[in-house]
């Protein structure tokens, strides 16, 4: 790859929702080379703190199960329960390919600050969202949902002490090429030269 295809890799790398996905499989391996490309982010100390629960094909069901029923867990509880959000999030697994619970491990004797745990962890959703650009893939990172519940460990078979980080979306997308924007990157930098 030259640098030129590198900074159009990235500059082109794009969210693409599941609204805009064909609903077509992607294949396992694209999945599992997101996943292997995942795997070689930075690591402070070589804590690698990411892990991924992959939902496809049926599995779909359970991730819609588990986070409706989550859902339904506490909003009945605190009086906030809407039967269409319920309804939405039994339904909307099934618009993407796969979809990814990502959380984060910390090692067992928290050597390192969150903060740099999460880090880690972002850097490894960043490589599965340009492994998927190079591939031709959809994809994007949902904090929504059930992410920030904290019931959600428990539903999702995870330890107290795991952070949910997102829900990552994969599917075939209808278009790839996509608009970005962003503001100039001179508005957030300074330079030090002496
Ligand atoms: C930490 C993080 C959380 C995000 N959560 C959501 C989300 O919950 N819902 C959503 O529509 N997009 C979410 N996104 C995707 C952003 O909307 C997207 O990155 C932004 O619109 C810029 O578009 P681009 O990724 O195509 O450049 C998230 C992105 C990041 C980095």
């Amino acid at each position: 790859m030259t640098t030129t295809e590198l900074n159009s890799l990235i500059k082109s790398r794009r969210s693409v929702f599941p609204k805009d996905y064909t609903g077509e499989k992607v294949d396992d391996a694209i999945v599992q080379q997101m996943l292997e490309n995942a795997n070689w982010a930075p690591t402070h100390k070589f804590t690698e703190p990411w892990r991924f629960i992959v939902y496809t094909d049926e599995g779909r069901k359970k991730l819609a199960e588990l986070q409706a029923a989550v859902y339904k867990q506490k909003t009945e509880l605190d009086g906030t329960f809407k039967e269409e959000r319920y309804q939405n999030l039994l339904t909307k697994p099934f618009e993407s390919s796969h979809i990814m619970l990502v959380y984060m491990k910390r090692d067992e004797k928290k050597s390192l600050p969150e903060i740099e745990e999460m880090g880690a962890v972002f850097c490894a959703i960043q490589n599965m969202y340009l492994t998927a650009t190079a591939y031709g893939v959809g994809c994007y990172l949902s904090t929504g949902g059930v992410t920030f519940f904290k019931e959600s460990n428990a539903a999702f078979g995870l330890s107290p002490d795991d952070r949910i980080v997102g829900f990552f979306h994969i599917g075939q997308p209808k278009n790839t090429n996509l608009a970005g924007r962003r503001n100039p990157v001179e508005s957030k930098v300074t330079w030090v030269k002496g």
